[in-house]
């Protein structure tokens, strides 16, 4: 990074790349859990949970890209092997193994509450500290919010959809 940008950074830049490492690792998982999952999963409204899951799957994978390219700016080298997701993950691997909708929504909510807390940490830690990750962190926590929400509209469809079924 060059020597200003460097300057800007006012915070403990090995401490924010092991953090940052962390986030990139649960993005990964999170990206084939959705990827994996689109491809698996069965049941009511299979159609629109699909559209979902692979629409999400983009979207993590965008945050992966986005995370590595502020590591290397920092001076950092991105987690260099899969190996290495599963030991420094935040938020693990739910694999899809009931692949019915209700449970892949579940698993799947509860990944995005689990990256909407590791977001929200690492945005009050760089708030102070480094405005340009603060920035990709602010970025990328919108969407984990809307995941989040989108997931759990779909839930709730399908609630409904069920219970009428059933009068
Ligand atoms: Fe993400
Ligand atoms: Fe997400």
């Amino acid at each position: 990074m060059g020597q200003k940008g460097r300057e800007i950074v006012k915070m403990n830049v090995d401490e924010l790349i092991g953090m940052l490492n962390k986030a990139l690792s649960d993005e990964w998982l999170a990206y084939y859990q959705y990827w994996v999952g689109a491809k698996v999963v069965k049941g009511p409204m299979k159609d629109a949970v699909i559209a979902e899951l692979t629409l999400h799957a983009t979207e993590e994978l965008s945050h992966a890209e986005l995370i590595a390219t502020r590591i290397v700016q920092l001076g950092g080298i991105p987690v260099l092997s899969p190996e290495e997701w599963l030991k420094i993950t935040g938020c693990g691997y739910d694999a899809p193994i009931d692949p019915n909708v209700e449970k892949v929504l579940e698993q799947n909510i509860k990944g995005e509450q689990c990256a909407i807390k590791v977001y929200s940490h690492l945005l009050d830690l760089t708030r102070e500290g480094d405005h340009v990750t603060y920035n990709i962190i602010l970025t990328i926590l919108s969407q984990e919010v809307e995941h989040e929400e989108d997931l759990d509209a779909l839930r709730e469809d399908l609630e409904m959809m069920l219970a009428r079924r059933q009068q």
